[in-house]
């Protein structure tokens, strides 16, 4: 079955494009029609009343508020009369010699509703937050899920984050509930991710349960009262239900606008926060973007290599492909384990129709030839896509090339944790693709390009036009608040520019409307597709005895897009840098993950700073990233000394 909403051609995207800008009401409210509500916002006959209620100035942004659902029918049940046979999610292990499982719609409904039941029992009610830690395996998809069915709001957190990162998040959420595994498989390694959530609990008080599923059987340490084996749970859950009648649990009824989870992020300040995205907006922005950007046809495999601790995850994992009754493919481990050609070899095993994944995986992979691609049948894939940092043209030629065959159509989805889907994107075969190019904006974004003062951009003779970016209208993905913080919402994201929401990011447009995102005009860096604030590592640096001072910033990475550098003022009390330098990295792993440590650290005597006493990261900026000459206005720095101190000691 055809799905109405899905655009068949440019035509329709550019009048699906006017409609949705000129009437968004109207124009969300028809496809609203196609989805499962328990209470409908408007009457029939009357839609486009009240499906949006809006203003960046506090700001406050509603869709369909007042109409109530459950993500999760939308999601499962809806699919189980014609699609309960069907693989939803289709899970491929970290080794390959380990056993494929495949979980149907009917499988995903029994398990949702034996994991909500889980919760019941033990205390979770709508509205608590649940904090998920756990490896990539299908269970990881049935506690997000079980939390949506029974109206808890979640909040993944990465596997690798430290003990540090997850205290902070279960204080900010005020989280009384875990789940978690013992260990998480990637590549050679084993996590132990369980030990890692009993540091992050040393002192917390609010904390109840921990439910631990078992993945690596790990040794553990299982606290009497608090810590519960998911297996057990399961069992006696699934008891229960087939004592009741069979194993159904009815789905909690939510306002369109009540929490669905929390996603913590980096910004420009030292502390992670926690966006906010609501049921019905989420759903109907995962999935329309789903269907429209990778065109998928029904009975195709979708395969995003993201992990479900990311935006990425959430919205092309789970939501958006279960929406629309698709089969997800989840994988546990990594691109490179046991070989380079673990990607290709999935793609063959599986018949994957649809890869969507990173260009830092796609440099990383190039780096190995095109030896670890011999004999992998690729013919089955239709659609590429990249997403999560600016792709080089030469990536993107070698993934058109070599994966695609110069037959698949690439899509470069721009998009933020912040927007719960993608943006700026072309649309598989429908619209034109560019390389380095996201292109054209999705039906309902309306994106603007403004100078420091939030003027309109002036086009230049060569018909590009160049600024931040920045929306002027909401659409129904967009996030409604951080989490116990709404003044930190409007300051970071609707305060820089009045009536605008600022993305953080800096682009170029050319004559045709096509966007360039260039990359973050803010102290964010883009390490591998992770975002990394850089005052979080400069905070997790200086927790570290030995230093006085640092400044990190990002220098361009050949794999990794960007990497830290950071320049460290040193109490020089143990005279030995190597090992100054091993332990400021442990600091940061502790502090805040493996993920955020520095590529390169400088050991320098001062920093370039302003009489005011701000440091002034533009001159690290063009030292780290190899500019020596040309290095702008100095000459409000205090001390000009330190800038050729700092230029002779480079890494
Ligand atoms: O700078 C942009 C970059 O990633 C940032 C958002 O990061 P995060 O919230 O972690 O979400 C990543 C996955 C959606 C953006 O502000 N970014 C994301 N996609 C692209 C991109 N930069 C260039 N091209 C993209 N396709």
């Amino acid at each position: 079955m055809s799905v109405p909403y899905q655009i068949k051609s440019i035509e329709q995207y550019q009048a699906d494009y006017k409609k949705s800008i000129e009437e968004p009401e109207a124009f969300w409210a028809s496809i609203a029609e196609h989805f499962v509500w328990k209470r409908k916002c408007l009457p029939a006959g009357e839609a486009g009343k009240n499906v949006l209620n809006w203003n960046f100035k506090e700001p406050k942004i509603e869709w369909f508020a007042g109409a109530t659902l459950n993500i999760t029918e939308n999601c499962i049940d809806r699919h189980l009369a014609d699609k309960g046979e069907q693989a939803a999610i289709i899970w491929e292990p970290n080794h390959p010699d380990e056993r494929v499982r495949v979980v149907t719609y009917n499988r995903l409904h029994k398990r949702v509703c034996q994991f909500a039941q889980v919760l019941k029992n033990n205390g979770v009610k709508k509205g608590d937050r649940v904090c998920i830690y756990m490896g990539m395996v299908p269970e990881l998809a049935y506690a997000v899920l079980g939390c949506a069915r029974i109206g808890a709001i979640h909040s993944v957190i990465f596997g690798g984050f430290s003990a540090q990162s997850i205290a902070d998040r279960l204080e900010d959420a005020q989280a009384e509930f875990i789940v978690t595994c013992d260990g998480a498989y990637r590549g050679d390694k084993v996590i132990p991710l369980k030990s890692v959530i009993d540091d992050a609990l040393i002192g917390n008080k609010v904390v109840k349960k921990v439910i631990v599923y078992t993945r690596t059987r790990t040794p553990v340490s299982m606290l009497k009262g608090r810590d519960i084996w998911w297996e057990d749970e399961m069992d006696h859950a699934e008891t229960q239900l087939e004592q009741q009648g069979g194993i159904h649990f009815p789905a909690e009824e939510m306002d369109a606008e009540d929490p669905l989870f929390i996603l913590y992020t980096s910004g420009s300040t030292g502390k992670p926060k926690g966006v906010v995205h609501t049921s019905a907006g989420y759903m109907l922005w995962t999935n329309y973007t789903f269907l429209n950007v990778f065109q998928y046809k029904p009975g195709q495999i979708h395969f995003c290599t993201a992990d479900i601790g990311w935006i990425t995850g959430h919205s092309y994992i789970v939501y958006g492909p279960l929406s629309a009754g698709a089969t997800s493919l989840m994988f546990e481990g990594v691109p490179t384990f046991p070989d380079a050609g673990r990607f290709w070899d999935i793609v063959d095993k599986h018949q994957v129709n649809i890869l969507y994944t990173a260009p830092t995986a796609i440099r990383s992979l190039m780096s190995f030839g095109l030896e670890p691609l011999q004999g992998k049948d690729l013919s089955s894939l239709k659609v590429l896509g990249t997403v999560g940092e600016p792709i080089n043209e030469e990536a993107w030629n070698w993934y058109d090339e070599n994966i695609g065959k110069k037959k698949c159509p690439i899509v470069d989805t721009w998009w933020q944790t912040e927007t719960g889907g993608c943006l700026i994107s072309n649309l598989a075969g429908i619209t034109p693709s560019r390389p380095g190019w996201a292109t054209l904006p999705m039906p309902g974004i309306s994106p603007k390009l403004v100078d420091e003062n939030g003027n309109d951009s002036p086009e230049d003779e060569d018909g590009l036009t160049k600024g931040n970016l920045v929306i002027d209208k909401p659409w129904p993905g967009i996030l409604r608040t951080t989490w116990g913080d709404h003044e930190r919402c409007r300051t970071n994201y609707f305060a820089t520019y009045e009536n605008l929401y600022f993305t953080g990011d800096g682009a170029i447009k050319d004559e045709n409307g096509f966007y360039r995102i260039t990359g973050r005009v803010d102290d964010v860096l883009n390490v591998s597709g992770h975002r990394i604030g850089t005052a979080e590592v400069e905070n997790a640096i200086n927790m570290h005895s030995g230093v006085v001072e640092s400044a990190v910033v990002g220098y361009p990475h050949e794999i990794k897009g960007q990497g830290i550098y950071a320049f460290v003022i040193d109490n020089n009390l143990h005279g030995d840098e190597e090992l100054t330098r091993k332990d400021i990295l442990q600091t940061v792993s502790r502090v805040i993950g493996p993920i955020a440590k520095p590529d390169k650290i400088q050991f320098v005597k001062g920093l370039p700073k302003t009489r005011s006493g701000k440091i002034m990261r533009r001159i690290l900026r063009k030292i780290a990233e190899g500019e020596t000459e040309n290095l702008g206005d100095t000459t409000t720095l205090l001390d000009p000394n330190v800038v050729d101190e700092i230029k002779n000691g480079k890494l």
